[in-house]
């Protein structure tokens, strides 16, 4: 399996129950190194198990997952470590350590690789300016808005290049200016070569972008949508309605819609 170097990201017949009522029923898809993809559903949809499977916190009870090299089946325990340097995760609640400062969260995700003191300071510094908060290095995360702490946690998932991102609802609690200012920062984390699975209920957020999107409801993968765009995404962020929040999951149009 996966002997496409171009898939890094494949899922085969997957299946997941949790409790007694949800299950994701035979999961399917593959994702292209550096491909950007959306994973939108309503609330309950899996999402999240989804993404949580992807970064093997939790093991499918049958069919596969095969990130680069892992594989779910096959994978011990003291590898995921390895599998995580390869994976990076953002979190909807962005799950910061508070008495620690910007600088020190995203220098520990470099510390546990064994990087030397010197390596990190690098490393930080750059990804901190990439992400414009290097000026608030040595604030605590508590003192920084919604949007900033969101870039923290994409800085501290991305410090050590992972191949894969993982992003769950990045943007569910921002505004739209720091909704906007996030999805630029997914877009430029994408245009360095990364591949980037960002989920989220707001298709109306997303459907602008001419991306990929995966449809999940109810733990079924309804819907494929391809790629339409295939550009540097960052040239498309002003035409989006990122200020448009769905609150009408009605709108989801999983029947043959034809893109843009
Ligand atoms: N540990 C668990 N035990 C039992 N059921 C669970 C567990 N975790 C999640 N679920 C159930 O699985 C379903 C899918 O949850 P999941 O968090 O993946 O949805 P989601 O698409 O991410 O939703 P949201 O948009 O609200 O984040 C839900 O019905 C949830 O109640
Ligand atoms: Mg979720």
């Amino acid at each position: 399996m996966n002997q496409d170097k171009r898939i890094i990201v494949g899922v085969y017949h997957l299946n997941k129950k949790l409790g007694k009522h949800f299950s994701l029923e035979d999961i399917n898809l593959q994702v292209a190194n550096g491909e950007f993809v959306f994973l939108v559903g309503p609330s309950g949809a899996g999402k999240s198990t989804l993404l949580r499977l992807l970064y093997m916190d939790n093991m499918p009870d049958s069919g596969q997952i095969v990130v680069g090299p892992y594989i779910s089946t096959r994978i011990k325990r003291n590898t995921v470590p390895s599998l995580r340097r390869m994976v990076g995760i953002v979190f909807q609640d962005f799950r910061l350590i508070e008495d620690r400062t910007v600088f020190e969260n995203v220098a520990l995700a470099l510390k546990v690789t064994g990087a030397g003191m010197r390596e990190i300071k690098r490393q930080v510094t750059d990804i901190l300016t990439r992400v414009a908060l290097y000026h608030k290095r040595y604030e605590f995360p508590p003192a920084l808005s919604g949007g900033e702490q969101q870039r923290v946690a994409i800085a501290r998932a991305v410090v050590n290049r992972p191949a894969v991102l993982l992003a769950d609802e990045p943007t569910g609690n921002l505004d739209p200016t720091a909704t906007k200012n996030v999805l630029e920062l997914l877009f430029k984390v994408n245009a360095g070569g990364t591949a980037v699975l960002m989920a989220t209920h707001d298709i109306d957020l997303v459907r602008s972008f001419g991306q990929r999107i995966i449809y999940l409801e109810e733990g079924r993968l309804v819907r494929d949508k391809e790629m339409i765009y295939t550009g540097d995404l960052r040239e498309r962020i002003d035409d989006s309605r990122v200020s448009k929040r769905a609150e009408r999951m009605k709108d989801l149009d999983i029947t043959g819609g034809k893109g843009e």
